[in-house]
């Protein structure tokens, strides 16, 4: 830039911008509805002022908080929130308040990350009929997963994993029509995978690792496309060919390690065109699981974790496409009779 440039931008800036900074109107305007601002008051005195609410000062915009955010109502001027987030605090010690249920125009809220917070997951959460995602993982909640979650008919996401959470998973996940996923790992949740949620239409992430759940895979779950269905560490029997197929054009990580399932792999397939496949994951180890490797397998194109270890498959490994050879031998390892490389030789 030219001197001269410079000046010129100068000036345009004092002329411009000046007079405007000069009448001290606030540059962002005070969205905070009253009634906002009082109810995450409540929540941090609630949680003892901790350290995370610094920025929670009363008469500053609370849309402004952080883990703060609102939404302008349509055809309206007026802002609420819609979104809370409450993460990595140990200094949040006790319960979640049951005064959340004060913040009515809540999509999303996350409380997530805080070792000390104990108890149960409030009834009063159901006065949130607007929540589209409800984030509690990683706590040290307890008690069993509510049924009253049928009252929140625009959950999409709800993430409970890595909690203390006890009992079955109630069957009310079945009538929320905008269901798309559900994390209920590392918990101890005994009984089984309720029969309904194979009649999502949107229904496509199932984490449900490292509980004490039982029974048989419902056969209704080979309806969906899922993309990530990950089962393993728990004490599922029986079935489970139904989770492939020509139609799971999505299918990414299939995790269903550590179980008691037993089946026949030889005849499962997945899309015809193998090309198409975006399976990146796939752990069947330690089940029961018996016959040959597919041959489709090798020509997956992204596949880039296998683990077929501790089952009970023979045969050779097929060399089509060349990817398996690639694995180490430990992803097969354990098994009946199964040979040629990455193993010794048939
Ligand atoms: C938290 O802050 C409020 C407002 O300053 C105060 O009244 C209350 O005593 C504080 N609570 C604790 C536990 O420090
Ligand atoms: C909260 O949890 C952390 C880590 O688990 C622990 O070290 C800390 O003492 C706890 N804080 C309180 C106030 O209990
Ligand atoms: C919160 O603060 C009050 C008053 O200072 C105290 O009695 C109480 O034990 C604290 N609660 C927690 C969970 O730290
Ligand atoms: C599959 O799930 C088991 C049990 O949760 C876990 O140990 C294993 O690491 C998972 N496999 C992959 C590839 O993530
Ligand atoms: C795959 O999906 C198509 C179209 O939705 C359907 O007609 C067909 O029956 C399905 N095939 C299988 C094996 O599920």
């Amino acid at each position: 830039m030219q001197p001269t440039m410079h000046i010129m931008s100068f000036l345009l800036f004092t002329i411009l911008l000046l007079p405007s900074l000069c009448l001290s109107k606030p540059i962002h305007p005070n969205h905070c509805f009253q009634d906002d601002q009082n109810a995450l008051l409540k929540i941090k005195y609630h949680w003892n002022n901790s350290t995370l609410f610094s920025t929670w000062i009363p008469g500053s915009d609370c849309c402004r908080w952080s883990g703060v955010l609102c939404k302008k109502l349509p055809k309206t001027t007026t802002y609420r929130v819609n979104f809370l987030e409450v993460n990595f605090g140990n200094d949040i010690v006790g319960t979640i308040p049951s005064t959340i249920s004060d913040l009515p125009y809540l999509e999303t809220l996350i409380i997530r990350g805080n070792p000390n917070l104990t108890g149960s997951i409030p009834p009063s959460i159901t006065k949130l009929t607007n929540l589209q995602a409800l984030l509690l993982n990683f706590n040290s909640l307890t008690g069993p997963i509510p049924n009253f979650f049928s009252k929140l008919p625009n959950l999409v996401n709800l993430e409970l994993n890595d909690n203390h959470l006890t009992g079955s998973i109630p069957s009310v996940f079945g009538q929320l029509p905008n269901l798309n996923a559900l994390d209920f790992s590392n918990n101890q949740l005994t009984g089984s995978i309720p029969a309904n949620l194979g009649f999502l239409p949107k229904f496509s992430f199932l984490q449900l690792s490292n509980n004490k759940l039982s029974g048989p895979i419902p056969r209704s779950l080979g309806n969906l496309n899922f993309e990530i269905l990950e089962l393993g560490g728990n004490q599922f029997t029986g079935d489970a060919s139904f989770l492939f197929g020509v139609n799971k054009t999505n299918l990414a990580h299939l995790n269903l390690s550590s179980n008691h399932l037993s089946f026949d792999l030889s005849n499962v397939v997945l899309p015809v065109d193998i090309l198409t496949s975006n399976l990146l994951v796939l752990d069947l180890s330690h089940n029961m699981i018996y016959g040959r490797i597919p041959a489709w397998l090798g020509q997956v194109p992204g596949l880039y974790s296998l683990d077929l270890s501790y089952n009970q498959l023979c045969g050779p490994i097929p060399t089509a496409g060349g990817k398996l050879q690639g694995f180490n031998p430990s992803s097969f390892e354990h098994n009946k009779c199964l040979c040629g490389a990455p193993l010794s030789a048939c």
